[in-house]
């Protein structure tokens, strides 16, 4: 494929793992969208919603259509929004997510089946008991046979890692019930379920090249290795992509080499939840912005090289919604600023502002969806 002789949306989605069978399929997207930059380069841009931000700003609601592919539920997959109750399902809205996405012709990514943060406690305290793994059959099943005409790809197993864990794995309620080896469990119970859905594991903090996440990569590295050669059906990673100006300018290199180790793997990778955390507020809405894009920038010309790298989905579309706040540390590191009265705003981390202009970073995503398809980057997913 070329810039000048674009997908069809419809060849486009049904040759994305796991995005082609539900999804209803419209006009091309409009010029001047992430849908429609990341489409030319062979990829898929999507952003984390939640079905109550759909549901009560029609303006925002307008705003996720035209730029999106893709949504990823931001909260109402997780077992905590699903089943906060033993056996009480509540399904009202994430039915109204899919109801949104099945309308306007959006692929859905399920986030998340296993979460130590979205386990029900009810759910963490009777994993152990036994005949525990039946609680997560049941999980699985209850929301993969309603949303699996639309869902076609999950992430399995959220956040697996803790470098400091034993065999670098994190200590949570499932691997305290089931042992190290629930992550395969949990693929091979999600593919009996859903035998054409996409499997993923979706992992945070693999970024930088300092030596916390230096011994994530590896960690991380391993665990997939070790999926691998127990036959776990793994088809794909996500790589949350949650950046931080505080931790300075990211190595290139080390992002590119996570990538080809796991290309080499023959993994597919998606960036699941990128978005940029601010540190210096106290700086000109311009200069802010220009940080974030730079940052955004590097992070995506380095992953967009990588042919594997099926899309991008950042955490939230505007900054209006950001699970990103603003923290009183970070008002107390510029105790000179604001005297004014004014304030910081929101943070600036997503592609359109509060306001839902879009932004530097909107044009950096634009920027490097654009050089990546000028290299045929999507030329080996097709
Ligand atoms: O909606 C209620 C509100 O009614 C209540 O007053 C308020 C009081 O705390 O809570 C609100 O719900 C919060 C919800 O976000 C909406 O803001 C929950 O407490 C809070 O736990 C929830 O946090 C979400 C978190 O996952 C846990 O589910 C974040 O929005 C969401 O962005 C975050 O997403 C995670 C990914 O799933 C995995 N990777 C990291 C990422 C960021 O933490």
């Amino acid at each position: 494929m070329s810039a000048s002789s674009p997908l069809t949306r419809r060849a486009l989605l049904a040759a994305m793992p796991g995005l082609g069978a539900g999804a209803a399929l419209g006009e091309p997207y409009e010029a001047g969208t992430l849908a429609a930059a990341a489409q030319a380069s062979g990829r898929e841009f999507g952003c984390a919603v939640s079905a109550a931000q759909l549901a009560g700003d029609p303006a925002f609601r307008a705003a996720v259509a035209r730029e999106c592919a893709t949504l990823t539920p931001e909260l109402d997959l997780k077992w905590t929004a699903v089943e906060p109750h033993r056996g009480e399902l509540a399904f009202a809205p994430m039915d109204q997510l899919i109801d949104f996405a099945r309308a306007a012709g959006k692929g859905v990514h399920g986030h998340t089946l296993i979460w130590h943060r979205s386990t029900p406690p009810w759910a963490a305290a009777a994993l152990a008991e036994p005949g525990g793994w039946s609680l997560v059959r049941r999980r699985f099943s209850a929301v993969m046979s309603r949303y699996g005409e639309l869902i076609g790809r999950w992430d399995v197993v959220n956040e697996p890692i803790d470098p400091d864990g034993a065999g670098g794995l994190r200590d949570s309620p499932f691997r305290r019930a089931f042992g190290d080896d629930y992550i395969r469990r949990a693929l091979e119970t999600a593919r009996r379920l859903a035998p054409n859905a996409k499997l993923l594991i979706n992992e945070f903090g693999l970024d930088y090249d300092d030596a916390e996440d230096r011994a994530r990569r590896r960690a991380f590295l391993g665990l997939v290795d070790r999926l691998k050669s127990a036959g776990a059906p793994l088809d794909g990673v996500g790589l949350q992509a949650h950046l931080h100006l505080g931790k300075g300018r990211l190595s290139q290199r080390a992002l590119r080499d996570l990538l080809h180790e796991l290309a080499a793997r023959d993994l597919f990778i998606l960036v699941t939840e990128l978005d940029v955390k601010e540190t210096d507020y106290a700086l000109a809405p311009d200069r802010r912005d220009a940080l974030v894009a730079d940052l955004t920038k590097s992070y995506l010309d380095a992953a967009l090289e990588e042919p594997k790298v099926i899309g991008v989905t950042t955490w939230g579309l505007s900054d209006r919604y950001s699970w990103l706040q603003v923290t009183r540390a970070d008002l107390e590191r510029r105790p000179d600023a604001w005297r004014d009265g004014t304030s910081p705003g929101a943070n600036r981390g997503l592609p359109l502002d509060a306001a839902l202009r879009p932004k530097a970073m909107h044009e950096a995503m634009m920027a490097a969806f654009r050089s990546a398809g000028s290299k045929s980057a999507g030329d080996s997913i097709i």
